[in-house]
């Protein structure tokens, strides 16, 4: 098995995801520039994943910081992961658990405090896979027996600390006996179905088929989608939901096709301070990666190009969102904070 992210003595390791599914390699970040670097260029992304990198860049920050102005040296780590990547609200529910835990120890020496960083970013990963295993046990009971399942971008093991989301929740079916095979969406433009959720299924043996995007509408048509299970980069208050570039248009296929779409997150995946999803800052990505495809120009010099990496889908398309305390469904207003409950996730952020 691979490690998506562990925290090491040499700092924070990563299997570099640009790679995959080529080389299998994994990098080394020593401080928390580096780890801030490994986020916006994507060595390590997928929203519950890039929360864990930011909790251990904070953590490495603290171990570089001298201790002559802890409160100035945490308050410029936790500033420069903050500015990485503005759409999953995983990597800011992270900063302000590890905010917590250093107002927990501040004023002690600076030895304790390290200490106490790194335990709580340790934590967050070994939590993060608890909490993926508890998705997959809400979800598998809706993942029909005998049919395929649609998903988009990545949202396994690679997207998390370990297990996935929506992944895990067709990890769970398989292991709870259902007989399933899944359809890859390949994501356009940075290929994250077809490099990682390809790779992490193959490596699992999960019986799996790479579709291009916009074949989803035919497969949807056919009869033969049981349902789609995808992950989630934020879902607003009112269980609007932002999710990889392409979600919103499977969303209403689906919806049209009456096949259930199904959002596999965790809480820290809600914000409960954005009233819809019309709030949701989305991340733009450079030209690049639609004018070209590794490095080989596919598009004229020239061309206008929008590169938006998220979408948001309407609540009304999404069925169910499976979190790790239970099944949310609609009205999501009610359902989201009851599942939040005493969590302080209506904060700003
Ligand atoms: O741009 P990415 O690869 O970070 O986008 C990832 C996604 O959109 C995932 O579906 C989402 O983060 C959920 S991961 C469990």
């Amino acid at each position: 098995m691979f490690d998506t992210i562990r925290w090491s003595e040499e700092g924070v390791v990563m299997i570099d995801q640009r790679k995959l599914p080529r080389e299998e390699v994994y990098v080394t970040c020593r401080n928390y520039r580096e780890v801030a670097d490994a986020i916006r260029s994507m060595v390590i992304r997928g929203a519950p994943a890039i929360g864990v990198a930011a909790a251990m860049g904070v953590a490495l920050g603290m171990l570089e910081a001298d201790s002559a102005d802890p409160d100035a040296a945490f308050e410029e780590v936790v500033r420069t992961l903050a500015g990485t990547r503005p759409t999953a609200v995983n990597l800011f529910w992270a900063l302000e658990r590890m905010r917590r835990a250093y107002e927990q120890v501040r004023g002690q020496p600076l030895a304790a405090i390290r200490r106490r960083l790194v335990e709580e970013a340790c934590r967050i990963r070994e939590e993060d896979i608890a909490v993926n295993q508890a998705i997959g046990r809400h979800g598998a009971p809706l993942v029909p027996d005998g049919k395929i399942v649609l998903t988009h971008c990545n949202a396994g093991a690679l997207a998390t600390a370990g297990y996935g989301t929506a992944l895990g929740v067709i990890r769970a079916a398989i292991a709870a006996g259902k007989r399933i095979e899944v359809y890859a969406c390949e994501t356009r433009p940075f290929l994250q179905g077809a490099r990682l959720t390809a790779w992490e299924l193959l490596h699992d043996r999960i019986p799996t088929t790479l579709i291009t995007d916009n074949m989803a509408g035919h497969f949807l048509k056919s009869g033969r989608i049981g349902c789609v299970v995808v992950g989630a980069d934020r879902i607003a208050a009112n269980g609007d939901v932002a999710n990889k570039i392409g979600t919103y248009s499977l969303a209403v296929l689906a919806h049209e096709n009456r096949v259930p779409f199904y959002v596999a997150a965790p809480v820290s995946t809600l914000d409960l301070s954005l009233a819809s999803g019309e709030q949701i800052p989305i991340e733009q990505r450079p030209a690049e990666e639609v004018t070209h495809v590794f490095g080989v120009r596919v598009a004229p010099e020239g061309v206008r190009v929008e590169n938006p990496a998220f979408d948001v889908t309407p609540n009304r398309y999404v069925t169910a969102i499976i979190t790790e305390r239970g099944v949310a469904r609609p009205p999501y207003a009610e359902s989201l904070r009851g599942l939040a409950q005493d969590d302080n996730l209506a904060r700003s952020r």
